[in-house]
């Protein structure tokens, strides 16, 4: 114990002495702060509140974007900047009004991704694992689901006139977009081959076929083409592996019906970015793009030369929409910052989140305040912390400077569950000579 204390006075003179070298000299004047807060108040005091009924809505999704997310996500930004970072904007951050939610649902305290966004697609509150149905819906229970079905705002506004879309970083069949247009007793149920024999009986429909029978989406984005075609199909970008075969037991192609259902339209159905490229959104009806046989790669890990980024998904959804006089509805999400967070890999989560900001801007970019009103939220948290001492300026994906009292440094960001929050043989590992900035921040863990 008299070590580790010891340790810990060493490396806290040691802070001091780095610390108060890194602020700016502007800084230290008192008037530098005071300066800001009044400009910030003078800003929020003059701005006039839009009354204005929203021709178009654009609901931008982070899911799992935690508020510690957020936080780790903006200092990101600002150092890929080489900017020290705490006191870097994102576009988000820009908005004028802010609120907080409850995110509970019927019968868990913890949420999932299909129940919530049944409440705030739908506006009601289910059970945990379902999707598009109300809470008398059982999860997994197909025989519950008839006549409990719920509608989201995507049909709301495709009957109101509007053109509508999807853009995700997930399959366009996983729970969040899937409960725009699809009512599930389970989120699981991707395919036909998901449902089981019960659900078949009891003649329920999985999501892949709800996408093209439901609300006539104009702009689908997204990856999941292994769920629309039939058991065995080769995917055409991974034609030797298995596992990116058709899944489909009842031997339909939905993305040739999708493109039946649209003869004597502008449809485009895409798996590439150079036929993406191609797609003029002054003369396409209908879009529908799936970059992958499941789940989209992560943004870090993304081969540009054949997929866009969520900047340029985003950015191709809306001038395609933004054509309709009466207006659009759109649904963007970044969807695999949870994903990234259950695996314990905070370096991916962060750049998607910096990638989901950057959308948000070209969103704000391409469309005016006055007549279109722009959402971005979270659906739930993740058991993601920030904590110790970092420096400023500091890597948000590096070390405390100080070490905890088993005499080792440990990193800023941390799990409270999943594989990052693992221990070795009874220890926390030994941090002093890994790089954590980079990808294996997970690695060292598992
Ligand atoms: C940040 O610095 C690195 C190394 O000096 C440089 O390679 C990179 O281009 C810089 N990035 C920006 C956005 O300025
Ligand atoms: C398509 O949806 C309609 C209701 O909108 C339903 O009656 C029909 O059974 C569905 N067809 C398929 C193949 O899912
Ligand atoms: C993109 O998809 C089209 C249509 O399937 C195909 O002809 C083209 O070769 C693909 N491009 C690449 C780079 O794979
Ligand atoms: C954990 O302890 C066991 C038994 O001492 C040892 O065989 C094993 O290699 C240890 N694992 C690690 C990862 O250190």
């Amino acid at each position: 114990m008299e070590w580790t204390s010891r340790g810990i006075i060493v490396s806290a003179l040691l802070l001091l002495a780095l610390g108060s070298s890194i602020a700016k000299v502007e800084e230290e004047d008192p008037e530098y702060w005071r300066a800001q807060a009044r400009q910030a108040l003078k800003a929020t005091l003059s701005r006039k509140t839009n009354t204005n009924v929203a021709k178009n809505v654009i609901l931008f999704l982070g899911d799992g974007m935690s508020i510690t997310t957020i936080t780790a996500s903006r200092i990101l930004k600002g150092q890929l900047q080489n900017q020290s970072g705490e006191d870097s904007v994102m576009t988000m951050d820009t908005f004028p009004s802010v609120g907080l939610i409850k995110t509970y649902s019927v019968d868990f305290q913890i949420p999932d991704s299909a129940a919530t966004a049944t409440a705030y697609l739908c506006g009601v509150k289910t059970n945990l694992n379902t999707l598009g149905v109300n809470a008398a819906v059982r999860n997994g229970v197909c025989k519950s689901q008839k006549g409990n079905e719920v509608t989201s705002i995507l049909k709301w506004a495709k009957d109101s006139g509007k053109s509508v879309g999807v853009v995700t970083t997930t399959r366009v069949q996983h729970a969040t977009p899937a409960t725009t247009y699809a009512h599930s007793a389970s989120r699981k149920w991707y395919s036909d081959a998901d449902l089981p024999a019960s659900a078949k009986r009891d003649g329920c429909t999985d999501i892949a076929a709800q996408l093209i029978n439901n609300t006539d989406i104009d702009v689908i984005i997204g990856g999941g083409r292994k769920y629309m075609t039939p058991r065995g199909t080769k995917d055409p970008e991974y034609p030797w592996d298995f596992l990116s075969r058709g899944k489909r037991q009842d031997g339909r192609n939905l993305i040739d019906e999708w493109q039946q259902k649209k003869i004597g339209k502008v449809a485009h159905y895409v798996w590439n970015r150079t036929d993406f490229d191609a797609v003029d959104p002054e003369t396409t009806d209908y879009l529908m793009a799936l970059f992958e046989p499941g789940d989209l790669r992560f943004e870090a890990d993304r081969d540009p030369k054949m997929d866009p980024s969520i900047v340029e998904t985003t950015e191709k959804a809306i001038r395609i929409l933004q054509k309709n006089k009466n207006g659009f509805f759109l649904l963007v999400e970044g969807g695999r910052i949870d994903q990234a967070h259950h695996d314990g890999r905070g370096y991916m989560a962060l750049h998607e989140t910096v990638a989901f900001d950057y959308a948000i801007a070209k969103a704000l970019e391409l469309t005016k305040e006055e007549e279109t009103l722009t959402v971005v939220t979270a659906d739930h948290s993740q058991p993601f912390i920030f904590n110790g001492y970092p420096f400023r300026g500091q890597s948000i994906l590096g070390k405390s400077p100080l070490w905890a009292m088993d005499f080792k440094p440990y990193t800023t960001l941390m799990y409270g569950s999943g594989p990052g929050h693992k221990k070795v043989n009874g220890s926390r590992p030994d941090l002093r000579d890994v790089d954590t900035s980079k990808e294996t921040l997970n690695s060292i863990y598992t």
